[in-house]
């Protein structure tokens, strides 16, 4: 018999004390096949203990680089004899960030075959300005066997316009560049923290990278890196995660080994629903005692309010005295949990990218689904303000990305449980 892992929530209690934010899941993602990249061992730290940072060491191992746990946060990777270059379909499966390898498998060993990435549905997610880029550097690509087939004799430093701003075109880019021959100017680059913190790595290991973290990247590639003793930034989403939760159950939490910088524009809008925020070196304390007010919301890239934050704030806005609208400025269908949400009484109209939010007293418990990683983050939120008992399935997508969330949340005096159930058997009604 199969089980399945579910998370169950009773809600109605305010969050209360300290949360330790782990290391940053789109930084690590990135820094981990940049590894493959040193002719020498790395030792990174503060890496998140998450399913998607462990399926990233097991490519690595299959291609061959040697990893060695130190602690649940620390990894040491030797990569001298990942001579594989080869990612298949079945270790790419559910993983966004396999495209990573691409990038830095032709900047190892110029030759890269990666199966598509997977990871969350939101809509479709090409990879035509990653190709864009690794083709004006020189290389070749090619779909064969339903895998990408990259390739280059030498790879030249070039410019590249990217016609949208893309966080996973800017990493594959500099991870393909950075050991080209010349220089490398990347315009209309993306911001996002992750990107400065990947830039920081190559740099520790000999990398020639300036300008990460504006709109134009310029690397000068170089003949070879060392290894480097790395840690990584906090996690701005995991941060804002438990910030939108404090707001939303009127709770008074310290969110601690947090980048205050890195949350300025989710800061900004959890002010404008009525939270007191204070903002420490490396913290920040969320205080609410009312119920919230109503703000309007537009993802953008970095330093526009992150898009990953979008279904914790529709959660919080869900129950706020008043009607909000949030745009999705980033992917085409971000909106797929709001279906979830109005099963536990919420009021949203979506209309393509837009969606209408009328705050309500209260949410109701209900089975929902974690529909993507994000979305699973905002059933937890819903599940801690409604009224009962929330019973969450499909959590192997919230453990994509957050570490001990049940532990996290339960110090912070939750009452959530991970509970493993037979297949097909319900502890909720209609579930
Ligand atoms: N796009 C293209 N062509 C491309 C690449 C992207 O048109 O070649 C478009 C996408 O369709 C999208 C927009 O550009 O509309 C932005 O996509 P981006 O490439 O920036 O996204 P990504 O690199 O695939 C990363 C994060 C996502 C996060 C986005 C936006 C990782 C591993 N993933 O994805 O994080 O939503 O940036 O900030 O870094 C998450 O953590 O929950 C998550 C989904």
């Amino acid at each position: 018999m199969n089980y399945l892992e579910r998370f169950v929530i009773s809600g109605g209690n305010p969050l209360k004390g300290k949360v330790r934010i782990s290391g940053a899941k789109n930084a690590a993602v990135a820094i981990l096949p940049a590894v493959l990249l040193a002719d020498s061992p790395c030792i990174i730290e503060n890496l998140p203990n998450i399913s998607d940072v462990a399926n990233i060491l097991k490519v690595m191992s299959a291609l061959g680089a040697n990893v060695k746990l130190i602690n649940k946060s620390t990894v040491e990777i030797d990569p001298k004899n990942a001579n594989s270059f080869v990612v298949s379909k079945q270790m790419a499966e559910g993983m966004r960030a396999s495209s990573y390898f691409l990038g830095a498998l032709l900047g190892r060993m110029k030759k890269a075959k990666v199966a598509p990435p997977g990871g969350c549905n939101f809509g479709v997610r090409p990879i035509d300005q990653h190709i864009k880029g690794f083709e004006a550097l020189g290389a070749t690509v090619d779909y064969e066997d339903g895998m990408v087939d990259a390739k280059a004799e030498t790879l030249r430093g070039s410019s590249i316009y990217l016609d949208v701003v893309s966080v996973g075109a800017t990493i594959n880019i500099m991870l393909a560049a950075v050991k080209a021959v010349g220089l490398t100017v990347i315009e209309n680059a993306a911001r996002e923290p992750h990107i400065v913190d990947l830039a920081n790595f190559l740099n520790s290991m000999g990398a020639n990278i300036m300008g990460a973290g504006t709109s134009v990247i310029k690397i000068r590639g170089v003949n070879s890196l060392n290894g480097t003793n790395y840690s990584i930034i906090p996690d701005q989403i995991e941060a804002g995660t438990y910030m939108a939760a404090a707001v939303a159950t009127k709770g008074d939490v310290l969110i601690e080994n947090v980048t205050p910088k890195h949350l300025e524009s989710i800061i900004a809008k959890l002010r404008e629903t009525g939270a007191k925020i204070t903002e420490y070196d490396e913290a920040v304390r969320v205080t609410m005692t009312e119920r919230p007010k109503k703000c309007n919301v537009k993802t953008m890239p970095h330093p526009g309010f992150p898009t990953d934050m979008q279904p914790q704030m529709a959660t919080v806005l869900a129950v706020a005295n008043g009607t909000s609208i949030v745009t999705e400025g980033v992917w085409d269908n971000r909106f797929r949990y709001v279906e979830q949400l109005t099963l536990m009484g919420a009021d949203i109209q979506v209309d393509g990218k837009t969606a209408v939010i009328t705050g309500v007293n209260q949410l109701c418990g209900a089975p929902v689904k974690a529909v993507d990683l994000r979305a699973g983050a905002a059933m937890i939120i819903a599940g801690l303000v409604a009224n009962g008992v929330t019973e969450i399935e499909e959590i192997e997508r919230i453990d994509r990305g957050y570490e001990d969330v049940v532990e996290k949340f339960t110090n912070l005096g939750a009452n959530i449980k991970r509970v493993y159930l037979p297949d097909g058997a319900k502890i909720m009604k209609n579930a």
